[in-house]
Order: structure tokens, then sequence, then C-alpha cells
């Protein structure tokens, strides 16, 4: 077990729909530290950029698409194994198939409009990390 952060999105579609408080509730109840967040939107350009380890893959467009069409909550969290830990609570991406009482089950409505968005590993943490946020806006 290591102290770790993890790059963490609350989508529009959950945004839209006013649990951005609920859902951070989810991982502070998970010790997990929200050490950094803003509220932005993002161009479908930005959206692609972020995106493009997924360009081949025939729902690319229409994500990034989403991610753009409205506000969007990006955050740090911070904890022990919070790579791990964030996709535990986080659940499966399809909410039809997240277990009972995870944040995509609860909140979600489609594998696309899925609430939340979380790194799937520290690699990726660290590069999702620094394309929205510079070392100062971290405060853990
Ligand atoms: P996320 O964790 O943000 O990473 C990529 C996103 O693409 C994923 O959540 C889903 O919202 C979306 N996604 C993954 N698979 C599919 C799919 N088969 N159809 C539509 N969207 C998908």
């Amino acid at each position: 077990m290591s102290e770790q952060r993890t790059l963490s999105i609350i989508k529009q579609d959950a945004t839209a729909r006013n649990v951005t408080g609920s859902i951070n509730a989810r991982f502070e109840q998970a010790d997990l530290r929200i050490i950094a967040q803003k509220r932005i939107c993002v161009t479908k350009e930005q959206a692609k950029k972020f995106y493009e380890i997924h360009r081949e893959k025939a729902f690319y467009d229409s994500i990034c698409e989403h991610m753009s069409s409205g506000p969007i909550v990006v955050q740090v969290l911070q904890g022990e194994d919070a790579v791990a830990k964030n996709r535990e609570i986080m659940g499966a991406t399809n909410p039809a198939n997240a277990a009972i009482g995870t944040i995509r089950r609860d909140f979600g409505q489609s594998i696309e409009h899925n609430a939340v968005h979380g790194s799937d590993s520290e690699e990726n943490a660290a590069i999702e990390i620094a394309f929205f946020f510079n070392s100062l806006e971290l405060v853990g």
C-alpha cells in the first residue's frame, strides 16, 4: 500500500444532475482526499486530446462530444492506493454492470453517461493530472 494521487472527472451528465457534492462525499467516505478541484468546460479538441488513447474506438467522437457538452469537475484524489480504490468505488464502466453502492451504479445512466472518470494506473494518473493541473494547484 502506498500514498497515491489519481485524476477524477465528474462528467457533464453528473454536473447537470447537480450531484457533484453527493459524489464527492463518496470519495471522502472512502478516505480519498480531494486535494485539487475545479469546475471547467473543455472544447471538443481538448477532450479529444485527453481521450487520445481511445482514438481508434467507435465511441471516441461521441465521448468527446459528451465531455465538451457542458461543465465538468476535474479533481485530484489522494490517499492509500488511490488509483485502485477510486476504481473500486466508481464501479464498472457500464453502470448496468456496476456493483451495488458504487458511484456509477448510483449516479450513471449509460456507458457513456457514466458520471465519473478515474485514471486506470499510477502512470496514467500522473499524465492525466498534469493535463489539467499545475503543481501549485495540488494542495495535499
Ligand atoms: P471513462 O472512464 O471516462 O473512459 C472512457 C470512456 O468511454 C468511458 O469512461 C465511457 O464513458 C466511454 N466508453 C467506454 N466504452 C464505451 C462503449 N462501448 N460505448 C460508449 N462509450 C464507451
